[in-house]
């Protein structure tokens, strides 16, 4: 700091006008002088202010003998009286600005007052300003927070600097560090000097968050003084950037059955905004969507929330706004695509069935025609279909999704009546998917089976002498048809044995096939013979087979022996000759008798029974040979009488008698008047006679009563058989019920009853009467078969003591009563 020395001189010119007004004030008072010195402040202690004993003309001498002093009043004495030289000089160092402020000029006045005479004098000490302070703030940092919506114009005022200096050396202006953001306005609102900061820019966080200047305050000093203050901008946000989808679109695929909470995908804004302005929440705005879908608020993921369904919706797009909290958003496009998944199996519709087809349809007919849907794509949708191992069947496809079941091959329903077809239906989806479907086929029935007889050919056996009527066996044919068409009719086959009609032999029950005989068979007339059964069904055209049915008739010892030699007259007598000298062996005669029975029934045996001498003959057991055993002595009466019986080996065996009269004679003669005086059994004759006029009343008597009897049943049967008789299976040819040869065919319909008597010996004509449980009353089963066994006929032997018939003896026989 320099010290500016003021000549008073200079002063006095330049405040000339003051100086007058005070120099007249000193005139009219005490005052002798008034004096003025310039000095500038801040000088130091001891420095000159000015030479007052030259100025005001007073020698030292006075000043000491007038005790000269400064007076101040209360003031602070900052110049002090050297009174040995008579100058002013510095007390205190002078601060212009704590003196006086921003007063100018800042003087000091004081007095210097002398006694003896007593003599004041005023001086003025102006003080000038020096350089001595720089322009200051108050804070050394401002701050400021400026949003960066603020508009370019807008003003933010400073602080402004103070500079206690005065004049020039006072605060004169500011400047701001380099920024071309703000420019600076100083302005003035009276003496200060005030300035503010216009905004030329517009702000922008995102680019620059704070700015950092330096105001500057500078004099006008020499030198030039500043002072600094940092202001400090702070750039506040706004919502001025909108939120921003990282992509513009978000693609993602899913699968149909993904589960709830699936994470789709995530979608992500950026906002370039802080804080509020920058957080971003994230919605959906499509309507519905949300109920499929949901993106979570904070974090911007998207899951599934609903079930997804391939076959109805495959393609889904959302928007998802993206907002920040000033209400600036973007909408990011979420495209979902639904990927299918073989969850469909494929659904088998019947477009139209047959439930029962005829066994006679040709291979390729058509049974149902089905279509198939798989809602499912691609594989998983597409569809093939087969049977269950079915041979008979096979499924074609006619046309997409379209199938047909036809017949593969013929079918028989006699070797499946009935079909379960299943139908399997599977998509190619892997894990494949299927469903099937169950055709229930019903094979109706043609007439394509002819009926089959059990056995190719039969033959069976009866005993003869039957009763008429009577089942031999039955035949038996199957039909493998259904119903009507397997109802088999038996038909008697027309022919001939021995030139009879054979239905005039054996009948047939057309609907039983059991055979009865229609005659009593005579194994001596017929030993066997047979016909033909032709079964036949009941269908339209009817099918039919025959076979071939063989009776043989067996025999039963029905015929008792018959001799033919000797010959038995009936009154004559014819003897043997023995000569008395026939030696012993000797051959009489041999009985001759045949047996009409065959096998055992026919093989004949000879004994001897009674003889006038049993010592001299014997009988060939086997040949019937009658010879000497002795020899004829003279004492053996000439007549000799033999009876010889003649038995088969019939079980019971029949026999017959033979007498041999033998005459033991040398000579004819005398054999012939032996043999006259042979008595002739007419009593005997008389009283046959009698016996038989007796048994044909008895008999007439019962035969009308048995015929009474007879008819009553039969006229009660034919009733109740009227009333009751159904038959509810048609087309089997009817025949009336009774048996007969008349037409034709021999065939019995029904069961009956045949009464019959029986006569044990045509001669007697013993007609015997049953009662119930006898076994002359025969009630035929039609469920019998074979041949029926019955009691043979009791074998009335004669008797040795009757007399041996003449002729063949008639063969007991059956008869029907009343024929
Ligand atoms: C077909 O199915 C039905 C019902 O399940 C059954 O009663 C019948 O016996 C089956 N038929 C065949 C031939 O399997
Ligand atoms: C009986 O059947 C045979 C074949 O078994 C056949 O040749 C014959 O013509 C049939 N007879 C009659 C009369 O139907």
């Amino acid at each position: 700091m320099g010290i500016r020395h003021h000549r008073c001189g200079q002063c006095l010119l330049c405040w000339a006008p003051l100086w007058q007004l005070f120099i007249f004030a000193l005139l009219i008072s005490n005052v002798i002088g008034q004096i003025r010195y310039s000095i500038p402040e801040e000088m130091k202690k001891g420095s000159l202010v000015g030479n007052i004993a030259h100025d005001l003309g007073l020698d030292i001498k006075r000043l000491k003998s007038g005790k000269a002093r400064i007076y101040t009043g209360e003031g602070t004495e900052y110049i002090e009286l050297s009174k040995e030289k008579g100058l002013l000089v510095i007390k205190e160092r002078i601060d212009r600005e704590t003196l006086c402020g921003q007063t100018t000029p800042c003087a000091l006045d004081f007095q210097i007052i002398l006694e003896n005479p007593m003599q004041f004098y005023s001086i003025t000490v102006e003080i000038t300003d020096i350089n001595d302070n720089s322009p200051g703030f108050k804070n050394n940092e401002m701050k400021f927070e400026i949003s960066e919506t603020v508009q370019i114009g807008s003003k933010f005022v400073l602080e402004k600097a103070v500079d206690i200096d005065v004049g020039i050396n006072g605060l004169q202006g500011y400047s701001l560090s380099s920024s071309d953001t703000f420019t600076l306005n100083p302005y003035r609102i009276g003496s200060s000097r005030n300035v503010e900061m216009v905004l030329k820019k517009a702000l922008d966080r995102e680019k620059q968050e704070r700015l950092s200047l330096v105001l500057t305050a500078t004099d006008g000093g020499d030198p030039q003084l500043s002072g600094t203050m940092q202001i400090v901008i702070t750039v506040l946000d706004a919502n001025d950037n909108a939120p921003v989808c990282t992509q513009a679109e978000y693609r993602t695929n899913v699968k149909e059955n993904s589960l709830k909470g699936t994470a789709l995908t995530t979608v992500s804004a950026s906002d370039a905004d802080e804080g509020r302005h920058g957080h971003i929440e994230y919605t959906i705005t499509n309507e519905g969507a949300t109920e499929l879908f949901h993106v979570d608020k904070e974090n911007g993921v998207v899951t599934l929330m609903g079930n997804l369904d391939y076959e109805k919706f495959r393609h889904y797009e959302i928007d998802v706004q993206a907002s920040d909290e000033g209400g600036n958003s973007d909408v990011c496009k979420v495209i979902i695509e639904v990927l299918d998944t073989n969850d469909n199996p494929p659904a088998i519709n019947i477009m139209s069935a047959s439930s029962r087809i005829s066994e006679d349809v040709k291979p390729g007919t058509v049974l149902a025609m089905m279509n198939i849907q798989d809602p499912d794509s691609n594989d998983n949708g597409k569809v093939h279909c087969i049977l269950d191992e079915n041979v008979y069947f096979k499924i074609t496809s006619t046309s997409n999704n379209f199938f047909t079941l036809v017949t593969d091959s013929e079918l028989d329903r006699e070797r499946s009546s009935e079909y379960n077809i299943t139908v399997t239906c599977s998509d190619e989806g892997v894990p494949s998917l299927s469903s099937s479907v169950t055709l229930t086929l019903q094979i109706s029935d043609v007439n394509d089976n002819a009926p089959v007889f059990e056995r190719s050919s039969y033959e069976a056996y009866i005993v003869e002498n039957n009763t008429p009527g009577l089942s031999i066996f039955t035949v038996k044919a199957r039909d493998a048809d259904w119903n009507q068409n397997a109802r088999v009719s038996y038909i008697l086959e027309d022919s001939s044995v021995n030139g009879v009609p054979v239905s005039s032999y054996v009948s047939v029950s057309a609907d039983s096939g059991v055979i009865h005989a229609v005659r009593s068979f005579d194994y001596e007339q017929i030993k066997d013979f047979h016909f033909r059964v032709k079964a036949q069904d009941g269908g339209s055209p009817p099918l039919s087979s025959n076979v071939t049915v063989k009776i043989l008739i067996q025999d039963q010892n029905d015929n008792p022996p018959q001799v033919l030699y000797p010959v038995q007259t009936g009154g004559s007598v014819v003897a043997e000759m023995v000569p008395r000298s026939a030696d012993v062996g000797y051959l009489v005669t041999k009985v001759v008798a045949v047996d009409v029975d065959s096998g055992q029934n026919a093989w004949l045996s000879y004994k001897l029974q009674k003889a006038t001498d049993r010592a001299l003959f014997e009988v060939g057991l086997q040949n019937g040979e009658i010879r000497t055993i002795r020899q004829v002595t003279d004492k053996d009466t000439v007549k000799q009488r033999l009876t010889v019986i003649v038995e088969d080996n019939g079980q019971p065996s029949r026999s017959a008698t033979v007498i041999v009269n033998v005459a033991v004679a040398d000579s004819f003669p005398e054999v012939l008047s032996e043999f006259t005086d042979f008595p002739h059994d007419k009593e005997y004759n008389d009283n046959l006679t009698f016996y038989l006029v007796l048994a044909l009343a008895v008999v007439s008597f019962l035969f009308i009563t048995c015929l009474v009897v007879i008819i009553s049943v039969k006229i009660y049967r034919w009733r109740q058989s009227r009333i009751l008789y159904h038959s509810n299976l048609p087309v089997i040819p009817y025949y009336p019920p009774r048996y007969s040869d008349t037409l034709g065919t021999g065939t019995l319909q029904h069961v009956y009853n045949y009464e019959v008597c029986r006569t044990t010996d045509s001669r007697k004509s013993d007609c015997k009467f049953g009662g119930a449980g006898s076994q002359n009353v025969l009630i035929m089963d039609p469920s019998s078969t074979g041949t029926m066994q019955f009691p043979l006929p009791e074998n009335t032997d004669p008797g040795p003591e009757r007399q041996p018939p003449s002729g063949p003896v008639p063969s007991p026989d059956w008869r029907l009563c009343g024929g």
